[in-house]
């Protein structure tokens, strides 16, 4: 059902657009893209994002509006003010009933780095909010 074929044709375009999204007026993204993109991607993208099966909490965290926005409690993050900002408490595994991701406390390193970018303006790609029908694996399964 899903040839390589149909697959290439289907990421092509995707690939493509990519490298072209990276151009928004040369901020620097390496810290996002080393420190904090990955930990959501690989921690909470299961739970939160455009690829989880039920959006827990109300919560997508696979864009920076979507964040800003937030979900059931209200805003995710508020800029440059870490202590304001749910999503730090919510890793910050200081209360009890609020913990995330909720079966694994992350390192105190992963904390800084989520504050320092919240400090320093929560810096996100200039990229679409990415859908449900940009997935192949939804696509395709
Ligand atoms: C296994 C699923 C799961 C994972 C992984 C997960 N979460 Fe959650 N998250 C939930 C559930 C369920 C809720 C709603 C219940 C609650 O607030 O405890 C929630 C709620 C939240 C909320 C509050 C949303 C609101 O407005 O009420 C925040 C903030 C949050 N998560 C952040 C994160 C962050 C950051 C990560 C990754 C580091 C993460 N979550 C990983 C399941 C998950």
């Amino acid at each position: 059902m899903c040839s390589p074929l149909s697959f290439l044709l289907l990421v092509l375009p995707l690939v493509v657009k990519v490298s072209l999204w990276g151009k928004d007026g040369g901020r620097d993204h390496s810290f996002f893209e080393s420190k904090i993109r990955p930990v959501l991607a690989t921690k909470c993208y299961e739970c939160h994002s455009a690829k989880a099966s039920k959006v827990k909490g109300g919560l997508r965290l696979d864009h920076i509006d979507l964040i800003l926005k937030g979900g059931d409690t209200g805003p995710a993050l508020v800029i440059a003010k870490p202590s304001e900002s749910l999503i730090l408490e919510a890793i910050g595994y200081d209360k009890p009933d609020f913990q995330m991701p909720p079966k694994e406390k992350m390192s105190q390193q992963v904390v800084d780095d989520f504050s320092q970018w919240i400090s320093e303006g929560a810096i996100w790609p200039d990229e679409p909010i990415p859908t449900f029908l940009l997935d192949p694996f939804l696509l395709f399964h």
